[in-house]
């Protein structure tokens, strides 16, 4: 697969860059601190076309391609790994499946204003019982005898969940102990019965709020079903195999903003009568963070690559997000140890990429689960 990275990537790059330094990065670690949702950035994110970026201008979207889309993330992430979620589910877990499965008029007016930044979207799968093992969800679409669907059930660590306008909900809408069916619906913020808890205190990315959702026969007209009846659990791997991209991109966003932490502080700290970047001890650790980094990115590129190509994708993601997620964490470690004690210390920003690169390995699949999908692939 060739991967192009041309001057128009190269000069979206330097546009996020720069909008990330000046607006996200001075702000990042207090936001970090405090778990504030970044309401401001995420208006301006929406303003500059970032939310939609892949979905189509006549839906409100910036029409560009997935490499544009990983090279947002990095940016986006390299400041604030939590403003780098929260784009990442709007853009592809929210807006893709909208714009590959929805109807004209839910894409008229629900991918529309949430791709242009108007509203924002939140994708919800996992349940308190059912993470990995997202085919036994419990929450179910029963139908109304009305017309329309009636929900009851509950979903957590939902990204965005406190502060999205509509939903992207996954429920069984056949109970089958061996073939259960599946369907995604929209469900705007304000119907009755649909609740939001509060926002979950995290280890990491504590600016990105996540919550539990609970359902309470909340009534849904059919306009409501995304895509087609039955096929909700198919939806939900699609959509989830273009977020591990994304994810794979926040990781490496993450990972260099680590290793660029580590290498200025290197330079710059003296010990045994110069700087310690002169140690071979510390150029080894740089050597591995840096190949590792140019490794998985070149897996995420080619993920990006082959989803624009439009062939199939799940493990190329799969791997991109396995290595890249791996990568971060150990970066961020590597970076960590490199700062000695003042890395350890909230006046560098080493701690907090240490603490938000965990979550890459854990949401929108483990990386047990990308293992999974890689190897029953390999022995098929
Ligand atoms: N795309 C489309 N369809 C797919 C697919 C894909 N990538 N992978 C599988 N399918 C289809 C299969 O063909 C099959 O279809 P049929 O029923 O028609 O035969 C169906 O989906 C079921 O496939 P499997 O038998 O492989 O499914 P499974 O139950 O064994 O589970 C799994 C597979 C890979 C373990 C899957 O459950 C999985 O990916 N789990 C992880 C869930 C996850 O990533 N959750 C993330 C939550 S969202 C989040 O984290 C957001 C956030 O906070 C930021």
């Amino acid at each position: 697969m060739k991967i192009v990275v041309d001057s128009d990537h190269e000069a979206l790059r330097a546009h996020v860059r720069a909008f990330a330094t000046r607006e996200i990065l001075p702000v990042a670690a207090a936001l970090d601190r405090e778990a504030t949702f970044p309401d401001a950035i995420v208006k301006r994110m929406g303003e500059l076309g970032f939310l939609g970026l892949m979905v189509p201008t006549e839906f409100g979207g910036s029409g560009l391609d997935t490499i544009s889309y990983v090279i947002l993330m990095e940016e986006i992430s390299r400041a604030c790994a939590s403003c780098g979620v929260i784009a990442s589910v709007n853009n592809s877990l929210f807006c893709e499946p909208v714009a590959s499965f929805g109807t004209d008029a839910q894409k008229a007016d629900v991918l529309t204003k949430t791709a242009s930044g108007r509203m924002l979207g939140a994708f919800a799968l996992t349940e308190p019982e059912s993470g990995s093992d997202a085919r036994t969800m419990r929450t179910v679409a029963e139908r109304d005898e009305r017309g329309g669907y009636v929900l009851n059930g509950s979903k957590n660590f939902i990204t965005n969940g406190p502060n999205a306008d509509t939903l992207l909900v996954f429920a069984v809408t056949k109970r089958d102990p061996t073939r259960p069916e599946h369907t995604g619906f929209l469900v705007p913020k304000g119907t009755p019965g649909l609740t939001i808890g509060h926002h979950d205190q995290k280890l990491g990315i504590r600016a990105a709020h996540s919550a539990s959702v609970f359902f309470e026969n909340v009534h849904l007209p059919s306009t409501a079903v995304l895509g087609e009846v039955g096929a909700g659990f198919r939806v939900a791997l699609h959509t989830l195999d273009g977020g591990r991209i994304g994810i794979a991109a926040q990781a490496l966003g993450i990972a260099a903003a680590a290793y660029d932490a580590a290498i200025a502080f290197a330079k710059e700290r003296q010990a045994f009568g110069g700087p310690i970047s002169k140690f071979q001890a510390i150029q080894f650790k740089c050597a591995d963070m840096r190949t590792r980094l140019e490794s998985a990115r070149l897996l995420t590129y080619r993920a990006a690559a082959m989803k624009d190509a439009k062939v199939r994708f799940t493990v190329e993601a799969a791997m991109a997000k396995l290595a890249a997620s791996e990568t971060a964490t150990y970066v961020a470690h590597q970076s960590l140890q490199i700062h000695g004690g003042y890395g350890f210390t909230l006046d560098y920003p080493a701690e907090r990429h240490y603490r938000d690169a965990r979550v890459t390995e854990i949401y929108e699949g483990t990386s047990e689960i990308q293992r999974v999908v890689i190897g029953a692939d390999s022995l098929r």
